[in-house]
C-alpha cells in the first residue's frame, strides 16, 4: 500500500468511526423541554413527553428543564397521567451531576444510584435527592422551586 492508499484508507475508517460515535450520541441525547418561569414555579407543557416519530407515537419517560437559578437542571420523570417527580439532578454526596440510565439516575463520580423518585438506591450518597413539589392540569406539570 503506498503513502496516498494508506491516507485515504485512514480518512475513510475516521470518518465511519465519527459517524458512528455520532449516531450513539444522539440515540442517547437527553432532551431539554422547553419552560416558561413566572418567578415562582416552572411551566412545562405534558406534551414535551411526546416522541412523533414517523407516525408512531411513543412518550419519554422523562424529560430535562433548566433554569437560571439552578446549577444543575432538573429531571421530571411521568410516573402516570397525572403523576410526575421533579428532581435536582445533584448527587447528594460530592455534588456531581447524575445521568438518567431510563427510571433511575446514576453518579459518574462514585457510583451512587437512585431512584426517579429521589430516593438512594445504592451509596456512598445517603441523602435522598431534592425534590420539587409537582401540580398539573390537563395541559401542563408546574414546577414549583
Ligand atoms: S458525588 Fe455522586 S457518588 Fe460521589
Amino acid at each position: 500500500m503506498n503513502r496516498k492508499d494508506f491516507i485515504k484508507t485512514c480518512s475513510i475508517a475516521c470518518i465511519g468511526l465519527t459517524g458512528l460515535v455520532g449516531f450513539q450520541g444522539c440515540s442517547s441525547t437527553n432532551y431539554f423541554a422547553k419552560t416558561i418561569y413566572d418567578g415562582e414555579k416552572l411551566t412545562v407543557k405534558k406534551s414535551e413527553f411526546l416522541i412523533a416519530d414517523n407516525a408512531k407515537k411513543s412518550e419519554r419517560k422523562f424529560v430535562l428543564i433548566k433554569s437560571e437559578s439552578l446549577r444543575f437542571p432538573i429531571i421530571i420523570y411521568k410516573l402516570s397521567d397525572i403523576e410526575y417527580t421533579a428532581l435536582l439532578i445533584q448527587c447528594t454526596h460530592n455534588g456531581c451531576e447524575l445521568q438518567p440510565q431510563g427510571s433511575y439516575l446514576t453518579c459518574p463520580c462514585h457510583g451512587s444510584e437512585f431512584t426517579n423518585k429521589g430516593v438512594v438506591l445504592n451509596p456512598p450518597a445517603e441523602t435522598n435527592l431534592k425534590s420539587y413539589k409537582t401540580t398539573t392540569d390537563h395541559e401542563n406539570i408546574y414546577v414549583h422551586l
